[in-house]
């Protein structure tokens, strides 16, 4: 871009241009950049120089807060209204008029499928459940007190040695494929490693019942000769799921599209994803809600540990994002959620503790002036504890559907021209040049 002349913002009252003047104070010189959908290119920058030698200008994001890194058409999300689509349909009325298969049928698609669509693909899902003996053996291998997740992240790594041809990834049908075995097997993965932990014989997928009703089957199923799935945690199953199938780009899916950009198989990929997804940051925040809470004990403590918190020991679990500045929507609806799953089960203790926290954090300065209000991962814990689960399954009950949201993203990205491998840059703050010492003369 060559440096304008004679800028003026409003030339003669017509409409403002779509650009911003840098004026570079430097070298006095004037630069105009175009603005697109209210971002600039950080590329147009480049052209600011002091001289030829220069590299040019850079932006300096640290954990990329404003930066755009992809055009998406998946999930909207704005932060300050506390709204959050997929493919422009509100979360509340997925969550409550549609469930979890059909709902990543939308987001992998765009469109919500036909009668005949959701058939064909609710057949193709539940008719891809089962795992490789092999990987059944590979998971028993796993220590006794292994952490789910951790068995989660590896396993999923691991399929890719059983489907070598997933890495051609520049084939739809054989995306596609990948994409089938990875939405139909995770929850028999999650199931495994579930029984791997409390030591129970792994129970194989029923086929005759549905995507969350197989999945309870498969976690709980003792000595029934017929399991019938709870419709009451099945649906709330469905509802969390819907809740948790994507969040456009937060840091797991930065990381999948990350790897992805490198064209890896999509279960390198997603192993990478999960990875991220399981730092107490992310979605293990639930976990650590669950760890508070009980450390909290009781009501009475609520307000000391409040003060704890505003005097920077430790931070109020499922509380703030980076996104949201106002109630997660998700927080909602899982709300609702609970008082219908305590009905089935008796109600958390720790929900007393819980809404006495969201109660003096809501009216408290400190997070009033943050923004601080409570995440999707609040009360997702106290719901996951009450129908049974530990505390170390809650990643993986989170990574089971954000599969869809990885896979359409990833997708997303290898169809979008303008990626390629990601590759950030930096600014280098370590010495200068300088000469080898040998060991012997330090
Ligand atoms: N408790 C107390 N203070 C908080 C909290 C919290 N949960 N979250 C943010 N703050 C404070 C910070 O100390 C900071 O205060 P300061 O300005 O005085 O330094 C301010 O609010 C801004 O916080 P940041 O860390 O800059 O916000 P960021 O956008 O980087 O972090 C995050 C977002 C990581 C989610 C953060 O709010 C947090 O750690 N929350 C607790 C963990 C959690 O619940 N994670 C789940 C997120 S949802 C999900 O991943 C599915």
């Amino acid at each position: 871009m060559t440096p304008a002349t004679n800028i003026q913002d409003k030339p003669n009252g017509k409409a403002p241009r779509e650009t911003v003047t840098i004026t570079d104070n430097r070298t006095g010189k004037q630069y105009e950049i175009p603005i697109t959908d209210g971002t600039i290119r950080a590329m147009d920058l480049r052209q600011i120089k002091v001289n030829d030698d220069d590299f040019g200008m850079m932006t300096y994001d640290p954990a990329l807060m404003n930066t755009a890194a992809t055009r998406s058409s998946i999930t909207y999300i704005d932060g300050d209204k506390g709204i959050l689509r997929y493919r422009g349909y509100p979360i509340e009325q997925l969550a409550e008029q549609s469930n979890y298969l059909e709902t990543a049928y939308l987001i992998l698609n765009g469109e919500l499928p036909t009668p005949a669509q959701y058939k064909d693909w609710e057949y193709r899902i539940i008719h891809r459940t089962f795992l490789h003996e092999n990987v059944k053996v590979l998971m028993q291998a796993f220590r006794y007190d292994a952490h789910p997740m951790g068995m989660f992240i590896s396993t999923v790594a691991a399929l890719s040695t059983y489907y070598p041809e997933s890495s051609d990834i520049h084939d739809p049908e054989n995306r596609l494929k990948q994409i089938i075995r990875l939405i139909a097997k995770t929850p028999t993965i999650a199931a495994f490693s579930y029984r791997h932990t409390r030591g129970l014989l792994y129970v194989y997928p029923d086929n005759d019942l549905s995507y969350t009703g197989n999945f309870l089957r498969m976690l709980d199923m003792m000595t029934q000769s017929k399991y019938e799935p709870d419709p009451v945690k099945t649906r709330a199953l469905d509802v969390l799921f819907i809740l948790h199938a994507d969040h456009e780009q937060n840091c797991g899916t930065n990381a999948m599209r990350a790897i992805g950009s490198s064209h890896v198989d999509p279960y390198s990929a997603m192993a990478g994803a999960a990875a991220a997804l399981y730092g107490p940051l992310h979605g293990g925040a639930n976990e650590e809600v669950l760890r508070m809470l009980t450390q909290i004990g009781n009501i009475k403590n609520v307000p000391d540990f409040i003060e704890r918190v505003k005097k920077g020991e430790g931070r109020l679990m499922g509380f703030g994002h980076r996104v949201y500045k106002n109630y997660d929507p998700r927080a909602k609806i899982i709300k609702r959620t609970a008082d219908e799953v305590f009905k089935v089960t008796g109600v958390n203790p720790l929900l007393e503790i819980a809404l006495e926290l969201e109660r003096i954090a809501l009216q408290d300065e400190y997070f009033v002036k943050r923004k601080l209000y409570p995440n999707v991962d609040f009360y997702s814990g106290l719901i996951y504890q009450a129908m049974g689960f530990p505390v170390t399954f809650f990643p993986v009950l989170f990574a089971i559907p954000r599969t869809v949201g990885w896979l359409a993203q990833w997708q997303e990205m290898l169809n979008d021209p303008e990626q390629k491998i990601a590759r950030p840059r930096q600014i280098y703050t370590g010495s200068a040049q300088r000469d080898y010492v040998p060991l012997a003369a330090r």
